[in-house]
């Protein structure tokens, strides 16, 4: 932690990915942890073009209960302390969060890598909506042509937006400390992010419950649960 602290009082510049992990104290389910939403749910069937195609009322059984429980969950001490990181120096938070937590925390500066679950779009038009009910009446149509609406999430095979990918990569290189929260680092490309900053000599913090396949690259490992060890980091950074 000593370690960790020093790292960040030096820092003028700091990127954080952030994932499931970080919301798992606000009460939302992570993926592949125990009893997580991968154990209940196969990724082909809720989280494809192809599994929406063949059963869009599934995947939307399944976006409709995660939009539920992200209504009601609240910032925990991790997402706080994140938002708290700023005074004297500039913070990216590149999250593959879609719930909407960091900025809920007041986070200025986060970039939505997989895209944000309280947005719908168009499968056909791509047409953009924001202001849906919370639990969106099947089928969900579009104003503007006949197609369907899914959420405007990315899903496996599909590509990051390049804005946000030249944003996330920007962030990751030209830091002087790279935080990695709650992620099992094994989604492409937001995982690469850490290994960039890697490549570049910019020191790596990780803040995990367990050690992840990032924890051989970083300077420092923090074990344990992010909403108490975040708050401690930040704690005594003086600056
Ligand atoms: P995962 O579910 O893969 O990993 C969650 C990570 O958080 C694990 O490494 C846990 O050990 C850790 N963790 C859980 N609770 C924690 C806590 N309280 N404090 C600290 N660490 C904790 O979630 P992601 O890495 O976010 O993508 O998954 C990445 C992407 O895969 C997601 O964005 C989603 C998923 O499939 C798409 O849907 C495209």
């Amino acid at each position: 932690m000593d370690q960790a602290r020093q790292l960040l009082r030096g820092a003028r510049k700091v990127c954080v990915l952030t994932g499931a992990g970080i919301s798992a104290e606000s009460g939302l389910a992570t993926f592949r942890d125990s009893g997580g939403l991968w154990e209940k749910h196969r990724v082909e069937d809720v989280a494809t073009m192809e599994g929406f195609e063949r059963d869009p009322e599934l995947v939307w059984r399944f976006y409709n209960a995660r939009r539920k429980a992200a209504r009601t969950a609240e910032p925990n001490p991790a997402h706080l302390a994140l938002a708290g990181l700023g005074a004297g120096r500039k913070v990216t938070v590149l999250t593959q969060n879609v719930d909407g937590l960091h900025q809920k925390a007041g986070s200025d500066d986060v970039v939505e890598l997989h895209g944000n679950i309280w947005r719908v779009r168009c499968s056909q038009c791509a047409a953009v909506y924001a202001d849906r009910p919370v639990e969106l009446p099947f089928p969900p149509r579009c104003e503007r042509c006949p197609g369907m609406l899914r959420p405007d999430v990315v899903w496996f095979g599909e590509l990051l937006d390049p804005r946000t990918l030249a944003l996330a990569e920007e962030a990751a290189v030209s830091c002087d400390l790279f935080l990695v929260v709650g992620t099992s680092a094994q989604v492409q490309p937001a995982a690469s992010f850490a290994f960039r900053a890697y490549d570049r000599g910019i020191p790596v913090v990780e803040v995990n419950k367990e050690p992840t396949p990032v924890s051989n690259l970083v300077a420092v490992s923090l074990i344990g649960l992010a909403g108490t060890i975040l708050p401690a980091l930040v704690e005594n950074r003086g600056n």
